[in-house]
């Protein structure tokens, strides 16, 4: 038996360094990869995905607990959704975003009959930073004011509107893009910018906040305010209570429209269809992309409530994509759906987080003194690695590179070498496996992060 189909559709064994070394040399020499020092970066050549689990072309195994950028929802290789693109290939490759089309309008039916009341239409992108800048725009266009509010500790994509709104490192560089931006303090009890001392405190503060925020930027600029529904790359921030119905709130008292982005806690993560549904909020527009349909055709989106809708019902909206609703990639987001409902996905995630990975990382915590806290929902989880409990110093410096950040990437080097391909931001190991994972290989990687917590534990230096 091979172990993986080469580029040529050859079978072919682990452990050729030929072909691996063939790999190496082109992507060295020829391509150019995202936020990098091209000199810096070594990238590990896969040669094969399945289910959970990626192989290197020696053969090392890793179980995947980042979706690859978390959104590999259901996992490398599932039958239904290969055979929905190789049908679709057959029988319709591509066709032009002006004609009407089986797989993109099924597609949209079904996301909006899975969406928030009131959800009127989807317009297709070719991913997530293109989802939020077209979510500003119909924002900006139906209302005919400018300013967008998103919130530190964010990160909405690389593209113009999207990177001057993500509110984290990767804008410092391309500042500033769009210049009627503005950028808030959104509620991190454990880092409280309020001085809060409970989930409760830290919810009203942050509102108080915004509220002050909204007047002094004068509610009548305002097009809208923008928040990952629960924040995903900067540390899985799951709301406190009150805080998202406390924003709509403010939206619906100053008319402004509430954009939650769900490009990476949509279609299922936290156990729910889209993540604003386990906070009873219903938002005017709702960003999405990866695992809308596992990526394996890039595809993004924005859901437009009705009100939106209606403004461009006679007036043309000023925008579009020669691939929006691309075929491919919506008859594998129409696969993907009925996999979640034929295999249960939401139901799985929620009873996983709950009865295994919460449990489990409570258990990490009591064990670890480095772990400062877990937090999370369904399979969406942050770790949060400290010097000290009692100070909360992180394990790194924010932000920290080279030799300051040398202890997470011993961490993190821990999880690779016993099998495990973390999430791994800052100074956090976060948790988002693909949601068909088994409860054996949830156990068997939560393991893993418990041997490598021993490492984080070596350079704990509180008492
Ligand atoms: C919350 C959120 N929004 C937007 C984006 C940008 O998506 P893309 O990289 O597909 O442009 C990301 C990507 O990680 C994301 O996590």
């Amino acid at each position: 038996m091979s172990d993986y189909i080469d580029l040529n559709g050859e079978e072919q064994s682990f452990g050729d360094t030929d072909a691996q070394r063939q790999v190496r040399e082109n992507d060295r020499g020829y391509v150019f990869h995202s936020w990098s020092a091209q000199d810096q970066i070594n990238p590990l050549p896969i040669a094969k995905g399945e289910g959970v689990r990626m192989w290197d072309y020696d053969g090392k195994e890793y179980l995947d607990f980042s979706s690859q950028l978390v959104y590999l929802n259901l996992g490398h290789g599932h039958p239904k959704l290969v055979k929905a693109i190789q049908d679709q290939a057959a029988r319709l490759a591509t066709i032009q975003p002006a004609f009407a089309n089986d797989a993109r309008s099924e597609l949209a039916k079904r996301i909006v009959e899975r969406s928030f009341d009131g959800a009127r239409s989807v317009f297709f992108t070719n991913g997530g930073a293109e989802a939020i800048e077209y979510a500003v725009r119909l924002a900006r266009q139906s209302s005919g004011k400018r300013k967008i509010l998103s919130r530190y500790r964010s990160y909405h994509g690389s593209t113009g509107t999207a990177i001057t709104m993500t509110g984290e490192p990767r804008r410092w560089a391309n500042d500033v893009i769009d210049g009627e931006v503005v950028h808030f303090f959104g509620p991190y009890a454990y880092r409280s910018a309020f001085w809060a001392e409970t989930p409760e405190e830290e919810s009203k503060r942050a509102l108080e906040h915004l509220e002050q925020q909204i007047q002094l930027e004068g509610p009548g600029t305002i097009a809208a305010i923008v928040l990952e529904t629960i924040t995903g790359t900067n540390g899985v921030f799951v709301p406190p209570p009150g805080y998202l119905e406390g924003v709509r709130a403010l939206c619906d008292q100053y008319d402004i429209l509430m954009i939650c982005d769900e490009v990476m806690v949509g279609f299922g993560r936290t156990g729910e269809w889209f993540a604003y549904q386990g906070f009873g909020v219903n938002p005017d527009l709702v960003t999405f992309a990866k695992g809308v349909n596992s990526g394996y055709v890039p595809l993004g989106g924005v859901v437009i409530s009705e009100k939106v809708h209606d403004a461009f019902r006679t007036r043309a909206f000023p925008g579009g994509l020669t691939y929006s609703g691309h075929p491919l990639a919506c008859a594998a987001g129409v696969a993907s759906v009925d996999v979640f409902e034929e295999e249960g996905i939401i139901e799985r995630v929620r009873d996983l987080g709950e009865r295994v990975v919460a449990p489990r990382l409570a258990e990490l915590a009591a064990k670890h003194p480095s772990v400062g806290e877990v937090r999370g929902k369904g399979l969406f989880w942050a770790i949060e690695l400290v010097l000290d409990r009692e100070t909360r110093e992180p394990l790194i410096p924010f932000n920290a590179a080279g030799e300051a950040a040398a202890p997470f990437n011993a961490v993190v080097a821990a999880c690779k070498d016993g099998g495990l391909w973390p999430f791994a931001a800052g100074n956090r190991l976060q948790i988002a496996p693909p949601l068909i994972i088994s409860e054996e290989d949830l156990v068997k990687g939560l393991d893993i992060i418990d041997e490598a917590l021993s490492v984080a534990d070596s350079y704990y230096t509180g008492k």
